[in-house]
């Protein structure tokens, strides 16, 4: 594939992938508003993984994967991992295998991505993909992501609608729209890629054997941000002082929590809204929630671990690349990895931030690192396999 600044160019040239718009008119017209329709987006598109890996992927301990089948009105869903068998014992119903996070596994999953980088790594949720025999699909539903639907192997039909009328149907295991019209079909052929904003209905039903990607951009609810942030407070801060009440008199009320002793309380929360509207806090919970990985991703340690200075030589001769896995952000001169802060330098931060952005760092930039704190930061990355050297 192509280096990633041509994937995504300058701000003011076409993009083929987004069928000739810049990046900016795209956002600007599109992003969140409206969907697009790009015909031939991706060029004699093969797409990261074939049917057969898909398949595959969809057996692995490590992959979240679901299986949706419809026979008539009865649809099932189970979760994965799966065996050969699970997709035959549906035989008789229409069924479609999807599976989140392709880029965990595979390198041109992560190339893909990168044809969408003038959009910040902090809104990438994944790279999905579905496999579905002909006839299948998830049926009609909204989702809270930007989704760029993407299709490989096959035909898939998408009837698409602006409806406001987003009540679920009942007695079934999935979120499916109960009064869905279709406003626009569309068939997409193999290269053509669909956007869609959140919450626009849309209903995806395989024309033939067919592999769809999904590039999905995460939109967190403010209950979930919130939490996060009074999570972090709850770890992070430790409050001094204590309750006092030297002018209290005498009460009529004991049974009462007094006007009184309320300021005395609000005074004390006066410390924690201002610790919630610290930048430095909302930055580091930032940073650690956006680079969370998920409940069942792990990272595997090197098999043989070289020495700090081992490491340093090798990195220097032969660069470094994030894991597959690992989500590596900035902020303020401050890093975050798979959320964790990584302490880099003030000084080495500027020689850091392309491997946040590109995920790769030539030997030429990692010989620029010059503080030994900074390299130890990277160290304790590698010993943790969310880098590697290479
Ligand atoms: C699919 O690929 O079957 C479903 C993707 C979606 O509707 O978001
Ligand atoms: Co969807």
């Amino acid at each position: 594939m192509k280096k990633t600044a041509q994937k995504t160019g300058g701000k003011n040239h076409g993009l083929a992938h987004l069928g000739g718009l810049t990046a900016t008119q795209f956002m600007r017209t599109h992003w969140q508003k409206k969907p697009l329709l790009i015909r031939n987006a991706f060029p004699d598109f093969a797409g990261p993984l074939t049917k057969h890996e898909v398949l595959e992927l969809a057996q692995r301990e490590d992959a979240e994967s679901r299986l949706i089948a419809r026979s008539g009105k009865e649809w099932t869903l189970q979760h994965g991992p799966f065996t050969r068998r699970s997709f035959s014992a549906v035989k008789r119903a229409e069924w479609t295998v999807l599976i989140q996070d392709t880029q965990h596994f595979s390198g041109e999953a992560h190339d893909l991505l990168a044809y969408f980088n003038f959009i910040p790594h902090a809104r990438v949720e994944d790279l999905m993909v579905s496999y579905a025999i002909p006839g299948a699909g998830v049926g009609p539903h909204v989702d809270t992501y930007d989704v760029f639907l993407l299709q490989g192997l096959g035909r898939r039909r998408w009837q698409i609608s602006s409806q406001q009328d987003l009540r679920l149907k009942q007695g079934v295991p999935l979120k499916m729209l109960a009064h869905f019209r279709a406003e626009q079909e569309l068939v997409l052929e193999t290269g053509d890629m669909l956007y869609l904003p959140p919450g626009y209905a849309h209903n995806g039903i395989a024309d033939s054997e067919c592999l769809t990607w999904s590039v999905g951009f995460r939109a967190p609810s403010q209950q979930e941000v919130s939490i996060a942030l009074l999570d972090y407070l709850r770890d992070e801060i430790a409050f001094g002082g204590q309750y006092r009440d030297p002018d209290l008199l005498p009460v009529a009320y004991p049974g009462e929590i007094n006007a009184a002793m309320r300021r005395r309380f609000a005074g004390m929360f006066k410390e924690v809204v201002r610790a919630t509207g610290s930048r430095a806090h909302q930055t580091r919970c930032l940073g650690r929630y956006l680079t969370d990985p998920k409940p069942h991703v792990f990272f595997d340690a090197p098999d043989a671990v070289l020495s700090m200075a081992a490491f340093r030589r090798a990195a220097c001769r032969r660069g470094i690349m994030l894991d597959l896995k690992t989500r590596f952000l900035y902020a303020d001169g401050l890093f975050f990895m798979n959320g964790g802060d990584v302490p880099i330098e003030v000084v080495d931060s500027r020689f850091l931030r392309p491997l946040a952005d590109a995920r790769t760092l030539t030997p030429h930039a990692v010989a620029l690192v010059s503080r030994p704190s900074s390299f130890a930061a990277l160290y304790g990355a590698y010993t943790n396999g969310y880098l590697h050297v290479g």
